[in-house]
């Protein structure tokens, strides 16, 4: 329905549960709460910064950022990104996307779990190459990060004495307060700030996502670009032609007809931590106080062996939005069943009406497929496809998000920029740790 170059959100596959006049009747209601983020009002007013990402990133500090991520990357041979939550799913996201775009040293991400087992194991990963720690903290005082920095700093001062080490970490943090600041203070490491009114979930337009980004070699100036033109497009007073708008339009929708549960499927595992990062972004700013749209994911054909069963025949309250991305050129064909080159083809395992047709073309076929049966099996579904992924599109998709969810958000009656939830297990969890 919406076309911005190279993206394209189709929401026929809902009209049959609900008319667009359904969705034209949100229309007024989404202009309002736009004017509102526009305007800077509203629930969680303070923390709209990321508004104007594209356009304010684009300034002098860019340059610093992507020199020291070009000194990283001639300097190292592994960097290890330390964050959890906002401070790693974005990038973990692009890494993934964007994969053959990236190069250089290999980027492994910590801080995200408290498992000995497998940090340990990414200590060993390390070996002796020489390595960058890359630390983002926002509080600079979340457990698992802080627990991953001691360890990594550790093994890195042995390695190359205090001062050297010094060199190789960097810190993206707050700009005044917090004791990953103060540290870097005190020890001279090359900080980065993540804007005061840019919250966790929303910062990957910050250097939390940008430098890790810049540090494995992808483009984040043609990012922030695609970014940019997202912003635009979702500016636009008609509906049916802006993008996070009609998104919204259609999750408010059909939450006031019930369906409660948001399924975000895609047929490219390079996508599933993007998927991630999405449930981040939606999860933590829709859900609460008793709320909100649970957003669970699906990677295809992967699951189909194994959530499919549900989500064609189980409880009707879920819908699916589709995240399909044409993959370009054909990589692979299925070949003949031969025992032998120049032999006839055996076809033992029933496949000769498949010999010579690319696994991507196969690929979207399950996709139809897939949509089809879900279709006619009542889970009202959307469709995002990208004709390509790159940089620019993958910006694009970054804001579209953001912008549909607080839009979303605040249809719903909630603040989407905060999190109170989240501090109840932690409460409990420092009481059993006795943390003074
Ligand atoms: O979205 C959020 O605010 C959270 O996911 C935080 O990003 C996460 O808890 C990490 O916090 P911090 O950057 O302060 O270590």
């Amino acid at each position: 329905m919406t076309q911005l170059s190279g993206f394209h959100l189709s929401i026929d596959n809902i009209l049959s549960t609900l008319p667009f006049d359904r969705l034209e009747e949100k229309a007024p209601m989404i202009q309002g709460v736009a004017r509102q983020l526009e305007r800077r009002e509203g629930p969680g007013a303070d923390f709209l910064g990321w508004l104007d990402l594209p356009l304010t990133m684009m300034g002098k500090g860019l340059a610093r950022l992507e020199d020291h991520a070009e000194k990283a990357r001639d300097d190292s041979e592994v960097i290890v990104v330390i964050g959890i939550g906002g401070s790693y799913l974005g990038a973990e996201a692009a890494l993934a996307a964007l994969a053959d775009r990236c190069s250089g040293p290999e980027i492994l991400f910590a801080g995200t779990h408290l498992s000995s087992t497998a940090l340990k194991r990414l200590l060993d990963r390390v070996g002796d190459r020489d390595m960058r720690l890359c630390v983002i903290s926002k509080s600079g005082t979340t457990l698992e990060p802080a627990i991953s920095f001691r360890l990594f700093r550790e093994l890195m001062v042995r390695r190359y004495g205090r001062d050297r080490a010094a060199r190789r970490i960097t810190a993206i943090t707050d700009a005044e307060h917090g004791a990953l600041k103060a540290m870097s203070d005190q020890e001279g490491y090359e900080t980065f700030v993540i804007p005061d009114d840019v919250g966790g979930r929303f910062s990957v337009l910050t250097p939390v996502g940008l430098l890790p980004m810049a540090m494995a070699g992808l483009n984040v100036r043609t990012l922030l670009n695609g970014a940019r033109a997202m912003r635009e497009a979702c500016t636009t007073v008609e509906l049916a032609d802006n993008p996070a708008h009609l998104y919204a339009a259609a999750r408010s929708a059909l939450y006031d007809e019930g369906f409660g549960i948001e399924v975000m499927s895609t047929f490219h595992p390079d996508l599933g931590p993007l998927q991630e990062w999405w449930k981040q972004l939606f999860g933590e700013s829709e859900g609460k106080e008793g709320r909100g749209i649970f957003p669970a994911s699906c990677r295809f054909t992967t699951d189909l062996h194994s959530m499919g069963q549900y989500l064609q025949d189980g409880r009707r309250e879920l819908f699916e939005t589709f995240l399909v991305v044409d993959s370009g050129a054909p990589e692979l064909v299925v070949t003949a069943d031969l025992a032998e080159e120049g032999g006839d083809d055996l076809n033992r395992d029933g496949l000769a009406y498949l010999v010579g047709r690319s696994l991507d073309d196969i690929n979207g076929k399950a996709y139809q497929g897939t949509r089809a049966a879900h279709t006619e099996g009542g889970v009202p579904n959307m469709s995002l496809e990208l004709e390509w992924l790159d940089e620019a599109t993958l910006g694009g998709l970054f804001y579209f998000y953001e912008k549909a969810v607080a839009i979303s958000g605040r249809l719903l009656g909630v603040n989407p920029f905060d999190q109170p939830g989240v501090e109840a297990y932690k409460r409990e969890m420092f009481r059993l740790l006795g943390r003074p």
